[in-house]
């Protein structure tokens, strides 16, 4: 655990990005701790905490799991190694680098649709992350104090069915992101991100000892772990990828960017590894905390979003210093989410740098603006817009379910697609174990993963939710 807590240490690259046209001025990172450390910032977020108990809950729980951890390590992991392959390889943004390695042909495309997905990821993550801002404000004036289950859910659907205050806490949370990314500020937040992501992680493994051993948890950890099949459905199986994806921040861009600040000595192999671990061991201890908690409360295993909002107050009324818990929790989350959004935000900024030689400043304004626009039609969709709906979908579920299932899914697809057949098996064993330093068989081993299992297994799960139904 304690190497874990190492790993979730957050060291920003961003500062780096002023030298970004020019490969050779480009900063990098320290060395493979700092590279861990950064794509462990960005990948540990709302995600694992918020998004990864509720879609699994909704999805049947143990089964789900299963099938998600086999992607993570055989989808997730080779898909990670592919950006970072190319993104060292030609040091560039995520557009920029198919430009650079692919002139001919429409792989660009593949860029650019990874940088529509971080501009709409973000959309609907900033509501979300707005709502922590909410929940640190209601912990310090113990707004929970004495409510039930009933209750919690009533305060949860009170407050986001709001128009004022959720968007309010939402452009907040964009206009905080644009600052760290505008002032260059990321040094600042490496440092309180290097004491305050192992302080999370300590709180949420003390949570996760309260949650076990409530009464009644063992049905929890049971719903969790012991896998019922016949609950998992193919859209399950499609929900599972894509929240690998979202997860791991792959299949968008932000995973290339990060390769292009790697130093060409650093082995690239184990340290997908590493970051994906670290990433699953969070997303499973934020289950550990919801599903014994719901047993406890007697409630259903799915929950939609509001899950963690419901769930997680009730267990700190029944800890001892709960108060404080869930102040510092509802805070750290935040900080969480931040570290996420600053990496979301990163690659429309890169984008517009790179490529429309606009100032960083320009840069940020205009994405944040487009990510506000877009945000608020997400935040309303609790409220105002909720009776609004595109396939059935409010704005918000629209987004999250396209951006994590179809875009992100499909842009893992062909960047294995684009690394495996056409980038060249020997460039990427070269990029993996950094000039034959590294473990070759490890290297060869995952360039059959990214040559054919990925992409089969992807195309598989694309094609099976298409015929069966339920991808939209
Ligand atoms: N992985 C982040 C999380 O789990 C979200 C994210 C997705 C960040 C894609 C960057 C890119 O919260």
């Amino acid at each position: 655990m304690l190497n874990i807590k190492k790993r979730l240490i957050f060291v920003s690259p961003f500062v780096l990005r002023k030298f970004t046209t020019m490969k050779e001025n480009r900063g990098s990172f320290s060395g493979k701790l700092g590279v861990v450390a950064v794509a462990a910032g960005s990948a540990v977020g709302l995600g694992n905490i918020w998004r990864f108990p509720y879609i699994a809950g909704e999805n049947g729980g143990g089964a789900f799991l299963i099938v998600y951890l086999i992607f993570v390590f055989l989808i997730g992991v080779p898909v990670m190694l592919s950006e970072f392959a190319i993104g060292r390889k030609a040091g560039c943004n995520a557009y920029g680098t198919f430009k650079r390695l692919s002139p001919k042909g429409g792989w660009w495309l593949v860029g650019l649709m990874g940088i529509i997905a971080a501009v709409m990821i973000f959309s609907f993550y900033g509501t979300v992350a707005g709502w922590t801002l909410e929940y640190v404000k209601k912990s310090i004036c113990n707004d929970f104090a004495g409510q039930d289950v009933a209750a919690l859910a009533q305060t949860f659907g009170d407050f986001t069915s709001q128009p004022v205050m959720p968007t309010v806490w939402m452009i907040i949370f964009v206009a905080l992101t644009a600052l760290v990314i505008l002032f260059g500020v990321e040094k600042g937040i490496e440092k309180v991100s290097k004491v305050l992501m192992p302080i999370l992680l300590v709180l949420i493994i003390a949570i996760c000892v309260r949650a076990v051993t409530l009464p009644n948890a063992s049905k929890g950890l049971e719903f969790l772990f012991k896998p019922d099949w016949s609950s998992l459905t193919f859209k399950g199986v499609l929900m599972a990828l894509g929240q690998a994806a979202f997860s791991l921040s792959i299949g968008m861009g932000t995973m290339i960017t990060y390769g292009s600040y790697i130093k060409k000595d650093t082995p690239l192999a184990s340290t997908a590894i590493e970051i994906a671990t670290c990433d699953t061991v969070v997303a499973l201890l934020g289950a550990i905390m919801v599903f014994p908690t719901l047993a406890f409360l007697g409630a259903e295993s799915a929950g939609g979003p509001g899950l963690v909002f419901i769930t997680l107050p009730a267990i700190f009324q029944a800890m001892p210093g709960g108060y404080i818990f869930a102040i510092l929790f509802f805070l750290l989350l935040s900080v969480a989410a931040l570290t996420s959004t600053i990496s979301l935000l990163e690659v429309p900024v890169a984008f517009l740098v790179d490529e429309f030689k606009m100032s960083r400043k320009k840069a940020t304004l205009l994405s944040s603006s487009v990510i506000i626009f877009l945000g608020v039609f997400c935040t309303l969709s609790f409220g105002l817009l909720s009776d609004f709906t595109i396939f059935g979908k409010t704005i918000f579920d629209l987004f999250d379910y396209t951006t994590a299932n179809i875009m992100l899914t499909f842009g893992a697809l062909l960047i294995v697609i684009y690394v495996g057949w056409f980038f060249g098996r020997k460039k990427f064993i070269e990029e993996l174990t950094a000039g034959g330093k590294g473990n070759v068989k490890l290297a060869k081993f995952i360039s059959i993963l990214v040559k054919f299992v990925a992409p089969v297994g992807i195309g598989l799960v694309a094609i099976g939710s298409l015929v069966i139904g339920g991808i939209v």
